[in-house]
């Protein structure tokens, strides 16, 4: 018997296969994966994700867009569970640390990492932003360029991750996107555990598998509250002192709540 294979490559580089404009038939199936990827901080412990699988996420993610077409993304699958232990642990040392430094941020437990069944590290090489407009002459301006370009990395990055995470939500799973980004002290950390040259930089991790347990969906900001016509409406535009209320009095409640179980 013919099977058909999971990621079909010649297909996937040779055609360009677009709708009739307005067919809904693939916008409902693009929505009804994007209205039901969550997040879960916890996964079944005793699943094992099928080899196909990681292939069929991560062909999603080759297709991303990308500043210049640089494509400035690599992904490390994890499956040794000593490793993905070891960064459980610096998630939650990490944690201690914030919580010391009295940063206030709700904290998600990160021992859920430890168990999670998919594990994909994804990880960027800086160097990339020389791809974009920059000038590498030291000048102030060059700053300012440069500035920019980390974004367009960073963009780029997240496009990828992102589409990533949408073919893990179409194939069932729930997801968790956790942020590495920045402080050279995680970079230090787990570049060892994994190999990775200096010159690479850790973003973000990203873990699937089915949830340990029912996810809820969370609150969603209504559409006439980030979408504007022609003009920026400033009717929804926040004073310092309504965001600091916001991150003081709602934060949590989002991050952490059914979004029916929120006014
Ligand atoms: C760029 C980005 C960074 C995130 N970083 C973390 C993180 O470090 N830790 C975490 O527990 N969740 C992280 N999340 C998950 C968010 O908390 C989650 O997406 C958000 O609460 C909305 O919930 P939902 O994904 O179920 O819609 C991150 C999500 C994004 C897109």
């Amino acid at each position: 018997m013919e099977t058909t294979p999971a990621v079909d490559l010649a297909k996937a580089e040779a055609e360009v296969d677009l709708p009739e404009i307005g067919d809904r038939s693939r916008y409902n199936a693009l929505m009804e994966v994007i209205r039901n990827r969550v997040t879960v901080r916890k996964f079944d412990p005793d699943y094992v994700v099928p080899e196909e699988h990681y292939d069929m996420i991560m062909e999603a993610a080759r297709h991303g867009p990308s500043g210049a077409n640089a494509q400035p993304w690599q992904f490390i699958v994890v499956k040794e569970a000593d490793k993905k232990a070891k960064m459980a642990d610096y998630f939650v040392a990490e944690q201690r640390f914030r919580a010391k430094a009295k940063m206030k941020f709700p904290t998600p437990d990160y021992r859920g990492l430890a168990t999670a069944p998919g594990f994909v590290v994804v990880c960027s090489d800086m160097r990339w932003v020389n791809a974009f407009p920059i000038l590498n002459d030291g000048s102030d301006l060059d700053a300012r360029y440069k500035e920019n370009a980390e974004r367009i990395l960073l963009q780029s990055v997240a496009a990828a991750t992102m589409s990533a995470h949408l073919a893990a939500a179409s194939l069932g799973y729930t997801v968790w996107w956790v942020t590495a980004i920045g402080q050279e002290e995680a970079q230090k950390e787990l570049r060892p555990l994994l190999g990775i040259p200096e010159e690479i930089s850790v973003l973000d991790i990203f873990l699937f598998g089915p949830p340990a347990s029912a996810p809820y969906k969370r609150w969603r900001r209504p559409i006439e509250e980030i979408l504007h016509q022609d003009t920026y409406n400033t009717d929804h535009f926040m004073s310092d002192e309504d965001m600091a209320e916001w991150i003081k009095t709602r934060r949590h409640r989002v991050m952490f709540k059914d979004a029916s179980k929120i006014d």
